[in-house]
């Protein structure tokens, strides 16, 4: 189900397997289950203090791993035109089907690409952003994608990876962090789909999911670290 591309990054042995492989499980849900990912993503909500960081009025944004989309509807409102890179194909196909019902799709432009490989220019976009989708083994960015997502950035625009999982890997790298305080829920549709969503992705927090009788469902709960941060660089001017 990948292609050569994605084989090489995903499953660089050839021989892992998805139980031992969390980053390796992710990819064959996006490709076998994308609806059933994106069930997921649309009730993890970003804190509106992240998206409201975030520069506005910027000629060209970059999003990479975009996904389903759930940074780039945002996106749409703090810059004139985006490119949305995203390798997997059936998430680039919700993502394009959100934009035709949101009338976006003369102002997004979504096409296949990989951090450390993007279809752009040097110096392309103001704000080159990735939002849950980065991490430092090579096959999911590495340093190579670092590199890549700051060429594709130009002289003093900002590179940004909102809901980081390597704080320190960043701040070796010259990143800042901030982060946004509060209370954070994942917000399911109804109390019916946290448990059914429980169940698949977080079987230890079915009970107390069940317990809770609500739609609305702490991160804590879950054991998930909330969507409330990010990380950042400007790129010297
Ligand atoms: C957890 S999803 C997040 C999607 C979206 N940014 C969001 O916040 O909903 C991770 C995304 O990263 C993408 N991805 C994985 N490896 C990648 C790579 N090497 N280059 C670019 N995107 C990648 C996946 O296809 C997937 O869309």
């Amino acid at each position: 189900m990948f292609t050569r591309d994605e084989a090489a990054r995903f499953v660089p042995r050839g021989d892992s397997d998805p139980q031992d492989d969390a980053l390796l499980a992710w990819e064959l849900l996006y490709r076998l289950e994308p609806e059933l990912y994106d069930r997921l993503a649309n009730a993890e909500r970003l804190h509106p203090g992240v998206v409201g960081w975030l520069p506005r009025g910027v000629d060209q944004i970059t999003e990479v791993g975009a996904g389903t989309g759930r940074l780039t509807m945002d996106l749409i409102d703090r810059g004139q035109h985006v490119v949305a890179v995203e390798p997997a194909l059936p998430l680039r196909r919700i993502l394009r089907r959100k934009l035709a019902a949101a009338g976006c799709r003369d102002r997004v432009r979504v096409v296949r690409g990989f951090f450390d490989h993007l279809p752009l220019p040097d110096d392309f976009a103001g704000l080159v952003v990735s939002c849950s989708s980065f991490t430092p083994s090579p096959g999911h960015g590495g340093d190579a994608g670092l590199a890549e997502m700051e060429r594709v950035c130009r002289p003093g625009g900002c590179v940004a990876f909102i809901w980081p999982n390597h704080i320190d890997w960043f701040a070796a790298r010259g990143y800042r962090y901030v982060s946004f305080p509060g209370p954070l829920c994942m917000e399911f549709a109804s109390h019916r789909e946290a448990v059914e969503l429980a169940e698949i992705f977080y079987p230890k927090a079915l009970g107390e999911v069940r317990r809770l009788g609500s739609r609305m469902v702490p991160f804590e709960v879950l054991g998930v670290n909330p969507p409330r941060d990010l990380a950042f660089k400007v790129l010297a001017g």
